[in-house]
């Protein structure tokens, strides 16, 4: 895994394309039958992107703290948001807008120092030939109850044009892959309609990778990917290896304004504090209108998250994640050399913010955002058997951030943490 991808923390995920001139959901909205597919596809006609300005998108993305961005270069409907030779169906060709939407994103992401990243759907429920074979070549006992977007309705499975889409399907991502400059990740979706060997795995991903020998693969590719992607509940358990977990900020990937379902910017940061205090990223996805503006409740959750991150960097990037939730129930941080942790205080304390199974003596506790020093008291504890006390640390409500709190504690050493289950006290 590449080490910026585990430093960034936070990357912003946007969902644009002609769903977004009606406000229903992405591309599920005709598979599901909740609209007509040629209903869906009027879209194109209303698609202006008349006022998408990439580089009021990079700026957004580079305020929200984040560090790097992943555009839908092409949703499981099919049209691509850039200038592909390979179908008819892309933003250039088929929408008012009439330009590659791709081109001016990578443009302003990697002009502002962002990493590139390419939302690309394996599915395309437009291609005539995609839903031409089922997953793993099983022909269902009802072939007929089958959805025709994806496989055939009349069990007849066609090989040699599964072939002509993994064929078109590379072409397109070979565009995508060598027009844009350098592009850090490649988040594939969709992979679960057909099994990795009819992706033609492990193959096909040394083909992209012959393209951007660095890139990074999210997981969505029949167990050939780098890193996990939980999608909007948050892991219980920390997911093994490298993750990332995408959320909406309502209820929708893409814009969709009746749905009025918004999480609050401190549950957005608590969900984020969750992330890193567990190892992983969050990608935090926004909805932009068809003309390519960004709804302002989205923007102030952006920017609200950023100017939350800048008051606590150095609890966020380069950190590794913190102490188990046992030792410390609101999450969090540690330093790259692990000697200092950082506490995440989500709500109003009492008298005292209470740390478990520290064995570290304590240079300095302080409150991060403002350097107010703490004070705190340690209650019980075994030291001729190594079993620590517990750590109150002096905080009230007057000391805490609008937001979540970090309390920053400094030690000589590594962190050190007790796991046992204690003992009969002998020898007092
Ligand atoms: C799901 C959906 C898709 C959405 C994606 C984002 O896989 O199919 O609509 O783009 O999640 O994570």
């Amino acid at each position: 895994m590449q080490k910026w991808f585990e430093d960034a923390k936070l990357g912003i995920f946007i969902h644009y394309g002609i769903y977004a001139v009606d406000g229903v959901a992405e591309s599920w909205s005709f598979y599901n039958g909740r609209m007509s597919y040629e209903d869906y596809m009027k879209q194109l006609d209303g698609f202006t992107a008349s006022k998408f300005d990439a580089d009021a998108w990079a700026d957004l993305i580079e305020k929200s703290g984040a560090k790097y961005a992943v555009l839908t270069t092409k949703h499981h409907d099919g049209v691509a948001l850039w200038d592909t030779q390979h179908s008819h169906l892309n933003t250039v060709k088929k929408t008012p807008a009439a330009r590659d939407i791709v081109k001016q994103y990578a443009d302003a992401i990697t002009e502002k120092g962002l990493r590139l990243g390419f939302y690309f759907s394996l599915i395309d429920w437009s291609h005539p030939d995609y839903p031409s074979v089922y997953e793993g070549g099983n022909v269902p006992e009802d072939p007929a109850s089958a959805n025709r977007f994806s496989s055939p309705v009349d069990g007849i499975q066609d090989e040699s044009r599964w072939e002509k889409f993994l064929e078109f399907n590379n072409r397109q991502l070979e565009e995508l892959l060598t027009g844009y400059g350098k592009v850090d990740l490649l988040w594939f979706d969709g992979d679960w309609e057909r099994s990795a060997e009819q992706w033609n795995l492990p193959h096909f991903k040394h083909y992209l990778k012959s393209f951007q020998p660095e890139i990074i693969i999210n997981s969505r590719l029949q167990g050939h990917g780098d890193y996990k992607t939980p999608e909007q509940g948050l892991p219980i358990t920390r997911p093994e290896g490298p993750w990332e977990f995408c959320t909406t900020i309502n209820g929708s990937w893409g814009y969709v304004p009746a749905d009025e379902h918004y999480k609050s910017l401190h549950q957005i940061v608590r969900m984020f504090c969750d992330c890193i205090s567990m190892g992983g990223n969050m990608l935090l996805d926004i909805g932009p209108k068809e003309d390519g503006t960004i709804d302002e409740r989205q923007e102030a959750i952006l920017l609200g998250l950023g100017s939350w991150i800048r008051a606590h960097e150095e609890a966020v990037y380069g950190t590794k994640e913190g102490v188990m939730s046992r030792y410390y129930g609101d999450g969090s941080t540690l330093s790259a050399d692990e000697k200092t942790l950082y506490l995440f205080v989500h709500g109003d304390p009492k008298e005292s913010i209470c740390m478990k199974g520290l064995c570290n003596e304590i240079q300095k506790v302080s409150v991060l955002h403002s350097g107010k020093p703490l004070t705190y008291d340690i209650h019980g504890g075994v030291p001729w058997f190594q079993i620590p006390g517990t750590t109150w640390i002096h905080l009230t409500r007057e000391d805490t951030h609008e937001l979540t709190t970090v309390i920053k504690l400094e030690f000589a050493e590594k962190v050190n943490m007790y796991g046992g289950s204690g003992a009969v006290v002998t020898h007092n």
